[in-house]
């Protein structure tokens, strides 16, 4: 099933991921594609996360903030 790029929405949270929303897949800078299964996907933006592109929870333990 296609999207169309109108029905994705990103959303910043503050301290905390990237949300996605409406994606069907990611690409890696290497050109790889990763599909999207679910409606929405949290890409970490704190760069600690274990299981990168997405967000394991590890910004909350690290105290990552996004207002400084
Ligand atoms: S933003 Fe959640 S682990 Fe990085």
């Amino acid at each position: 099933m296609s999207r169309a790029a109108d029905d994705v929405t990103i959303t910043a949270y503050p301290d905390g991921p990237l949300l996605v929303r409406g994606a069907a897949a990611l690409q890696t800078v290497d050109g790889e594609t990763i599909e999207v299964t679910r409606p929405t996907v949290a890409l970490c933006r704190c760069g600690l996360s274990t299981i990168k592109p997405f967000c394991d929870g590890t910004h909350k333990a690290s105290g990552f903030r996004t207002d400084v």
